[in-house]
């Protein structure tokens, strides 16, 4: 079974923005990686028995609230139940630290990571119009997302 590992050393933000970069279409920089590995972010390498690493995670608590900051799974990996499983001991892992709920925003477009957050017990709580940047095209609206831990 795959489990999640805390990381805290700065020298891992390089190889996650890198990871990012090969699977997804908007990653962190390493810069912002650095930031959370060494401010109030909880940063997580989700590995296999093996362990190789399957994808990574930010998770900020405040108090009772979680607010879940990145997620992805290695392209190689997607697809394979992988996120669900991370997502899930995410969850589990904010509420035994007494996190009551989690939060999240995600691209309008990212149907993938919507149908996940969904199948997970998300509802979608609200919108912020034109958040997020994009390279070539205009600015896209941010669904915000919350369950119940
Ligand atoms: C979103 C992401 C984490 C999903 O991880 P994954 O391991 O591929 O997902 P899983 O195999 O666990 O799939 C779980 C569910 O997610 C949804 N899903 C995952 N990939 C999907 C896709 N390409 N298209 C549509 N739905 C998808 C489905 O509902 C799926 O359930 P199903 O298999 O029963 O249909 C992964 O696609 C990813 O890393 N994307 C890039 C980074 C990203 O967008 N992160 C979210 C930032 S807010």
């Amino acid at each position: 079974m795959a489990e999640l590992l805390r990381l805290h050393d700065p020298a891992a933000a390089t190889e996650m923005a890198d990871a990012e970069a090969a699977s997804c279409d908007h990653p962190w920089s390493s810069g912002m990686y650095a930031d959370s590995l060494t401010g109030q972010d909880q940063v997580y390498a989700y590995r296999d028995a093996n362990g190789q690493v399957l994808g990574y995670a930010v998770l900020l608590i405040i108090l009772d609230e979680a607010q879940l900051q990145n997620i992805f799974i290695c392209q190689p990996c997607q697809r394979q139940g992988h996120g669900r499983r991370l997502l899930q001991q995410l969850m589990h892992s904010a509420a035994s630290q007494g996190a009551v709920r989690m939060l999240l925003e995600v691209r309008e477009s990212n149907h993938a990571a919507r149908a996940l957050y969904a199948g997970c017990g998300f509802v979608e709580s609200g919108l912020r119009k034109h958040y997020y940047r994009n390279d070539h095209g205009p600015r896209e609206h941010a669904v915000l997302m919350e369950a119940m831990l």
